[in-house]
């Protein structure tokens, strides 16, 4: 008895090192920033609180950014990133958080607004923020627009009213665009189909899902989202380069919305089998560094590139994607309540 008890500790003791093994082969790093190589350049990452924002703030910091403005919506959790990010920054970095909620369209004006009055300049645009709902709930700011998705649309107004600093970063370094980087996910395949028969954006599954599913409602705004960043290199590619990441399955928080049972065994796994919040950023650091004429309007993940679904990469469904964030962004604008 005791003999078999000795076998089975020693076996499990195996495949948790044969795990620990595979975990560290799964979030070994292939790509760094280069010490030094985002010197000068000013960048606003969103979502920058944990997991792969946190992780992006952190090597931008230590590459030599200029300024490194972390948007949080909880300002504790903002400060606290802050601190973690600073302690790991290159001498001269400014690290600064500033207080974001993507749902709320005066939100982000503020947000934009105060950082082109006291920066001016933007070289990198990380639009990483997005979250899994546990239900439904809806953004009255967004015209109703169901949250997941209005995370995506308030990225859309973010990029919008950030325009004058990204038009400073182009007089000031008329040799490079700037960079907008969006953080999707390869679940943007599992989108139900958002054009009706006569080509038009099904504004009640993408807004107000009649059946909501956290999945459903993920995928919809990943799929949304990884169009507009085509469109939005198709529109206006001669004056910032776009890129859209998948980072791969990251040990993150982003299962917050799971039940306690669910989130407790997921604690326990989630180290062993899943890649680090660093290994998940590493692409995004690719986007934000690589030649432009290599990354512009791509789709990577693992630093190189992903087909997107046929959806995601059809040219209508983007263009009606834009249309309808720039309707519905102009609408939040002009309805956006002031302090
Ligand atoms: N983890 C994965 O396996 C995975 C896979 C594919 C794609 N992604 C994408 O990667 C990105 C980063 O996620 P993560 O995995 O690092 O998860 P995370 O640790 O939960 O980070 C998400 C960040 O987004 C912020 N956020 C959520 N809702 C927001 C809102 N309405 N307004 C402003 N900020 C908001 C969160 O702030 P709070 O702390 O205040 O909530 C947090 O800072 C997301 O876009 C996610 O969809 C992740």
């Amino acid at each position: 008895m005791r003999l078999a008890l000795g076998a089975a500790c020693a076996a499990a003791a195996a495949a948790t090192a044969a795990i620990a093994l595979a975990t560290r082969a799964r979030s070994a790093l292939t790509y760094r920033l280069a010490p030094g190589s985002m010197r000068g350049l000013r960048a606003v990452v969103t979502g920058a609180t944990s997991g792969i924002g946190l992780a992006t703030a952190s090597a931008l910091a230590a590459a030599g950014a200029e300024l490194v403005v972390l948007a949080a919506r909880d300002a504790r959790a903002g400060e606290a990133a802050c601190a973690a990010v600073r302690a790991r920054a290159a001498r001269g970095c400014v690290v600064l958080c500033a207080p974001l909620e993507l749902t709320s369209a005066a939100s982000v004006r503020d947000f934009a607004d105060a950082y082109v009055a006291r920066h001016g300049q933007l070289d990198v645009l990380v639009c990483n923020a997005g979250a899994m709902l546990r239900a439904r709930e809806v953004a009255a700011e967004f015209g109703g627009a169901e949250r997941t998705y209005a995370i995506f649309l308030g990225h859309a107004l973010l990029l919008r009213r950030l325009e004058p600093a990204l038009a400073a970063s182009r007089r000031e370094r008329p040799d490079a665009r700037p960079r907008v980087v969006h953080v999707v996910s390869s679940l943007e395949r599992r989108a139900p189909a958002l054009l009706d028969a006569a080509g038009q954006l099904r504004v009640d599954d993408a807004l107000a899902p009649r059946a909501f599913s956290t999945t459903g409602a993920y995928a919809t705004a990943k799929c949304a989202q990884l169009a507009y960043v085509q469109e939005l290199q198709r529109r206006r590619g001669a004056e910032l380069v776009s890129v859209a990441v998948s980072p791969g399955v990251v040990n993150t928080r982003l299962d917050r919305f799971l039940p306690s049972p669910q989130r407790a065994i997921a604690h326990v796994l989630k180290p062993l089998l899943l890649r680090t919040a660093a290994k998940g950023a590493e692409t995004v650091l690719y986007a934000m560094s690589a030649p432009a004429s290599v990354v512009a309007g791509a789709y990577l993940r693992d630093c190189a590139p992903l087909r997107p679904s046929a959806q995601a990469s059809s040219a209508l469904f983007a263009d009606r994607v834009w249309r309808h964030a720039e309707q519905v962004c102009d609408a939040a604008l002009a309805g956006a309540p002031r302090a």
